[in-house]
């Protein structure tokens, strides 16, 4: 580990890493998830404000690296500006145990796999270190940061209820969660627990995990070497876009920037209004994707000005189309893809039947489309 020199730190998107406990949590359970845990625990009290603990069995650090990781711009991941092209870790700015430990009262304890020594202890209150000496602790490492920003009390003053800082700490933590299928997650507040996800077989048994096996069990698998993951069938939508969820080279980012892709894929199939539930893995080459765009590292740009949305859309609909379906190699035409007239209804229809009538129309058509008809019609 080391101290980057000044002409890269200065290449770095730098930036108030820090806002909110979910913020705090979501820098140190990606520092776990660069260690190579295979469990990270988180611990909240008071939405996080009291205290913010996550626990990993991750490699750790030697005593050195565990002193130097609280200083700034130091990492272990990045060396020069060269590297900064090709990041392939969750972290690469040396910013965060630094941040957090200048703003509350931070303990980290770790000890390196398959090192002699029990273990290390660095304790740091608002930036000052106060303690550092051996101390036992299985491989792995343990942060805690008590009082966030107890030296910033107009900072704190905007924090939300302790139930909203608790609940963007969940949301963190799940999404983060989503990225990570082989890893186990868990969370408590205040002592009770809210998030149990044991590692996972893959993508779909996580989303189970997340939002349920009845979704789950009926996404729709995208095939293609560069985008992958789950989307929902034409049959299942969404009032919200909250079931959209994308990682970029196994990082989670903002996915907002790809809604507009995903709306496209699904444009003329959903009702309007309604929106599908999307898991996009894009995998690119490191060397093809800019991560350095955002202080939060949430948003990734792809180099040359490439875009993805062609890619995203055109994979969604392959996935989506009708000979993917269970009715495959029937012809569009022979399926019988018009829809016929059987009547005309003379009276006004009340608001709640047009729309019960609409809904009837969009599953006749999801299921013209899915090849289905012969066998649901008769239901
Ligand atoms: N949970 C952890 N396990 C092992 N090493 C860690 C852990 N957290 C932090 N580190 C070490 O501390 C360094 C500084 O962490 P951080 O401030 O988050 O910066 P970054 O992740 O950008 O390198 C990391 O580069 C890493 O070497
Ligand atoms: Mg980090």
């Amino acid at each position: 580990m080391r101290v980057l020199p000044p002409e890269v730190a200065h290449r770095i998107a730098a930036g108030e890493v820090i806002e909110r406990p979910a913020s705090a949590v979501k820098e140190l359970v990606e520092n776990a998830l660069d260690a190579g845990a295979t469990r990270v625990g988180v611990d909240i009290e008071d939405g996080g404000v009291s205290l913010i603990r996550v626990r990993d069995d991750g490699h750790g650090m030697p005593p050195e690296d565990a002193e130097r990781a609280v200083a700034e711009h130091a990492t272990s991941k990045i060396r020069t500006s060269d590297d900064l092209a090709r990041v392939e870790s969750l972290g690469f700015r040396g910013e965060a145990l630094h941040a957090i430990g200048s703003v509350s009262h931070l303990t980290l304890t770790t000890n390196a796999l398959g090192a002699e020594g029990p273990g290390f202890r660095v304790r740091v209150l608002a930036g000052e270190t106060l303690e550092a000496g051996p101390a036992s602790h299985p491989p792995g490492t343990t942060v805690e940061a008590r009082d966030l920003f107890l030296n910033l009390p107009v900072r704190r003053g905007f924090l939300g209820t302790v139930r909203a800082e608790a609940n963007a700490v969940a949301t963190v933590v799940q999404s983060l969660a989503l990225g990570r299928p082989d890893v186990g997650f868990f969370l408590r507040s205040d002592g009770r627990g809210v998030l149990a996800l044991p590692a996972a077989a893959d993508l779909r048994e996580r989303v189970s995990q997340v939002h349920g096996l009845s979704l789950a069990r009926g996404l729709v698998a995208l095939e293609d070497p560069v985008v992958w993951g789950l989307v929902s069938p034409l049959e299942v939508s969404f009032p919200t876009r909250r079931h959209l969820h994308v990682a970029v080279n196994g990082r989670v980012v903002d996915a907002d920037s790809f809604a507009p892709a995903v709306a496209r894929a699904y444009a003329d199939l959903l009702p309007k209004g309604r929106h599908p539930a999307a898991f996009l893995r894009l995998d690119l080459g490191p060397g093809e994707v800019d991560v350095n765009v955002h202080p939060a590292k949430s948003a990734v740009r792809l180099r040359g000005g490439r875009s993805a949305y062609p890619l995203v859309v055109g994979t969604i609909r392959a996935a989506l189309s009708p000979d993917r379906g269970p009715g495959a190699g029937v012809p569009a035409g022979e399926a019988g893809t018009e829809l016929i007239p059987i009547g005309q209804f003379p009276g006004r229809l009340s608001a709640t039947v047009r729309k019960r009538l609409a809904e009837v129309v969009h599953l006749l058509q999801c299921y013209l489309r899915a090849g289905e008809l012969g066998m649901r019609a008769a239901e």
